[in-house]
């Protein structure tokens, strides 16, 4: 699929999964997609855990009981990293921008290859989810579950949501070009 095409149909799809199985080929594949993303330092922070055990995935699938795809997806890919970060740039660290660059390159792969996904972030963040998944997948203690990609052939179309126009959100040269300006002294 060309990479245009690929960004304008990934969505989100919470829906419900086939069985068919998802091969280690393309799960490498997607991983290593992952891994060609750009990162802060070239650290490569970013590490990933693909799921294909039936057993593991039937205790991710008892965990979210609102969305199909979390319950069914044949294969998961979990985006792990560090606790407590390394500052690899002047007193910064930048695992979280590696490990989303390296999640949107999964999922147009995942895409591209005709697989549905959704990004699960927000969700592991409550109720100790993340450190349930971190204990199913034998994580040491030192590192975290950033982000869990379901993986599997969508059994519906889903259809993609409606962005903000264009021109509400990006502009030539300077914020907003048109808007009246502040009087000053406001
Ligand atoms: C940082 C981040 C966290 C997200 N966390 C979740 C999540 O926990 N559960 C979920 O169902 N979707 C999650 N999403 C998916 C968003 O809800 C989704 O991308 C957004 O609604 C836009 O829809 P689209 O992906 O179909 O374009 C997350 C997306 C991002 C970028």
């Amino acid at each position: 699929m060309e990479l245009f095409e690929a960004i304008r149909r990934r969505h989100s799809y919470r829906g419900p999964m086939s069985s068919e199985p998802v091969s280690r080929e393309d799960l490498r594949q997607i991983v290593q997609a992952g891994m060609q993303a750009p990162s802060g330092r070239n650290a490569q922070t970013t590490e990933f855990v693909m799921i294909d055990d039936v057993g593991i995935l039937a205790q991710l699938h008892a965990l979210h009981p609102a969305n199909k795809a979390m319950q069914q997806a044949p294969a998961m890919i979990a985006c792990l990293v560090d606790r407590s970060p390394e500052k690899t740039y002047e007193g910064y660290d930048f695992q979280l921008e590696d490990c989303a660059a390296a999640v949107e390159n999964m999922l147009l792969a995942i895409t591209a290859l005709g697989y549905a996904s959704v990004w699960i972030d927000g969700w592991l963040r409550l109720q100790n989810r993340e450190a349930v998944v971190a204990q199913l997948l034998r994580l040491p203690a030192g590192k975290k579950v950033q982000v869990l990609l379901p993986v599997g052939r969508p059994e519906e179309v889903w259809p993609q949501k409606e962005r903000r126009p264009f021109n509400e959100r990006a502009w030539f040269n300077s914020y907003r070009p048109d808007a009246p300006s502040c009087p000053e002294g406001d």
